[in-house]
C-alpha cells in the first residue's frame, strides 16, 4: 500500500516506525512534511499540513491508497472531508466531529447537553464581564482560549491579577487572535490528570491502554504548559472499576451524544481525564493522537496499527482486537531551552543516528539533517524511549539515552513517570 502520514512530530515518528515494524517494507510510506529523523525512515515531502489542498492533489497524483492525519490543523480545516468527497480512505474525524477539540466552547456545551462529568463553566466573548466575574470567584482560575492554540490557550492562575491580564490580553489585546475572542472560565479540578486514547468509528470503539503526561516544563509540573514533556503508560490509577465507570459514564454516552447529533466521528477520540475524588471527568477532548503519549504507546501495541485505522475508517472495528505487550513504557522529551517560548534553533546534535535496541529507542521530532548531520529544528527535538518490565526499569532505561544523545542547551525533565511509581 501507498500510505500517507501528515504532521512532523515525535507521534508521527512513533507512527510511521510502528507500521514499518508491523509490515516491514510492504507499504511505501510518505510524510508530510516530516523532520530530519523521519526523513530516514520514510520518504518526505515538502507541503505543510495546512496546505490541504496540495496534499490531496499530491496524494492523488501519486495514488496514495490510505492517509493518516497526525496534527489537529488539517483536521480544523476539513481535510477528512475534503478526502472523501474525492474518494480518498483518510484516518481522522471529519471538520463537523473535529469540534469537539478545536473548539472549547462546542465541546463545553456537547458535555453539559448530555451530562458527562467535566468542570463548571461560563462563556466569555466581552472583557467586561470576564473581568467582572473573575471578580467574584477565588482562585485558582482556570481561563481557556475557545479556538486551537497549540497547547497555548490553557491558564491556570493563582492570582487575580494574572487572571485579569490573561483575560485582557486574550479579549482586548487579542494575544492569540481569533481563537481567543471567546474564552470559557471553568472550575478548577483537583486529581491526577490521564490520557485515554478511544479508537472510534462512528459507533464502535475500541480503548487503547490510559497514559499519562506531563504538560508543564519544569520538574514538579512547575512553569508553563507546553505541548507535553513525556508520558508513560500503562497509567495504572486507573483499575477495572474506575475503567467501567469511565465506559459507560464518559465514552459510551460521548458517542451516544455523537450519534444524536449526526456526527459520524471516525478517528480517534482522546479524552483528557481529571480523575478527583467525586470520580473521573472529562477536561479535556482532542480529535487525534496525544503527542507524547502515542510516542509510549506505539511500543507496547501489539495489534496491527494499520489495519486498526483503516478499520476505524471504513466504520469497521466490530470484530477487531486491540492488544498490548506486558512492557511498561517511558518516553521523555529532549526540548530546546526556552520552549515553549522562544529557543534556539540549528543547534547540532551529538549522538545521532542513535542505534535502536529493544529497550532503548529514540523517536526524531524537531530535527532537521543537513550534510548527513543533525541539528535541532523545533521546540520539541527528540523523544527518548525506554522499555522495561517495570515502570522503575522503564524510567531508567529513558534517561539513560541522555548519556548517549545530547545537545547544548538541551532541556528535559528528571521526573517523568516518577507520579506512576506508587501503583507499582
Ligand atoms: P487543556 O488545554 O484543556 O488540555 O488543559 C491543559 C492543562 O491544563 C491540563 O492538562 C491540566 O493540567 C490543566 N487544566 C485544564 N483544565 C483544568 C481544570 N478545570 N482544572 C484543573 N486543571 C486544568
Ligand atoms: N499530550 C497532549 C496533547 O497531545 O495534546
Amino acid at each position: 500500500m501507498k500510505i500517507l502520514v501528515i504532521g512532523s512530530g515525535g507521534r508521527e515518528y512513533s507512527l510511521v516506525w510502528k507500521i514499518l515494524k508491523d509490515n516491514g517494507d510492504k507499504n511505501e510510506i510518505y510524510v508530510a512534511p516530516g523532520c530530519g529523523g523521519i526523513c530516514d525512515i520514510a520518504k518526505c515531502i515538502d507541503i505543510k499540513p495546512d496546505n490541504i489542498d496540495d496534499l490531496l492533489a499530491w496524494a492523488k497524483c501519486n495514488l496514495i491508497d490510505f492517509t493518516i492525519v497526525g496534527p489537529e490543523v488539517p483536521l480544523a480545516l476539513g481535510i477528512v472531508d475534503k478526502f472523501i468527497n474525492d474518494g480518498m480512505k483518510i484516518f481522522g474525524p471529519n471538520k463537523q466531529a473535529t469540534q469537539l477539540e478545536s473548539s472549547k466552547i462546542f465541546s463545553k456545551d456537547f458535555m453539559n447537553k448530555y451530562n458527562i462529568p467535566t468542570a463548571d463553566y461560563i462563556k466569555f466573548n466581552s472583557f467586561e464581564t470576564a473581568s467582572e466575574y473573575i471578580a467574584h470567584i477565588s482562585p485558582p482560575y482556570v481561563i481557556k482560549a475557545d479556538g486551537l492554540s497549540s497547547g497555548k490557550g490553557c491558564f491556570v492562575i493563582h492570582n487575580p491579577e494574572e487572571a485579569f491580564e490573561i483575560t485582557k490580553n486574550l479579549l482586548l489585546k487579542k494575544s492569540l487572535g481569533k481563537a481567543g475572542s471567546r474564552i470559557v472560565i471553568e472550575s478548577f479540578l483537583k486529581g491526577e490528570e490521564a490520557s485515554l486514547f478511544v479508537l472510534l468509528d462512528g459507533k464502535n470503539y475500541k480503548t487503547f491502554l490510559p497514559s499519562q503526561d506531563h504538560k508543564q516544563v519544569f520538574d514538579g509540573d512547575k512553569g508553563p504548559n507546553t505541548g507535553g514533556m513525556g508520558a508513560y503508560a500503562p497509567y495504572r490509577g486507573i483499575d477495572n472499576d474506575l475503567m467501567e465507570n469511565i465506559k459507560s459514564n464518559i465514552i459510551e454516552i460521548t458517542i451516544q451524544g455523537l450519534i444524536k447529533e449526526n456526527i459520524d466521528y471516525r478517528g480517534i477520540l482522546y479524552i483528557g481525564l481529571m480523575l478527583t475524588n467525586r470520580g473521573p471527568y472529562v477536561m479535556e477532548y482532542n480529535a487525534r493522537f496525544g503527542d507524547p503519549e502515542t510516542q509510549a504507546l506505539m511500543p507496547m501495541l501489539k495489534s496491527n496499527l494499520l489495519n486498526l485505522l483503516i478499520k476505524t475508517s471504513e466504520g469497521n472495528l466490530q470484530n477487531e482486537t486491540i492488544e498490548f505487550t506486558s512492557k511498561i513504557v517511558c518516553c521523555v522529551v529532549f526540548a530546546s531551552e526556552g520552549y515553549p517560548k522562544t529557543y534556539k534553533k540549528e543547534v547540532a546534535i551529538k549522538g545521532l543516528p542513535f542505534e535502536n535496541y529493544e529497550n532503548h529507542l529514540l523517536f526524531h521530532a524537531g530535527t532537521i539533517k543537513k550534510d548527513s548531520k543533525f541539528y535541532t529544528n523545533g521546540g520539541r527535538v527528540l523523544n527518548a524511549i525506554g522499555v522495561g518490565d517495570s515502570l522503575k526499569d522503564a524510567i531508567e532505561n529513558a534517561y539513560e539515552i541522555t548519556e548517549y544523545v545530547f545537545f547544548e542547551n538541551m532541556h528535559y525533565r528528571t521526573d517523568i513517570g516518577e507520579k506512576g511509581l506508587k501503583y507499582e
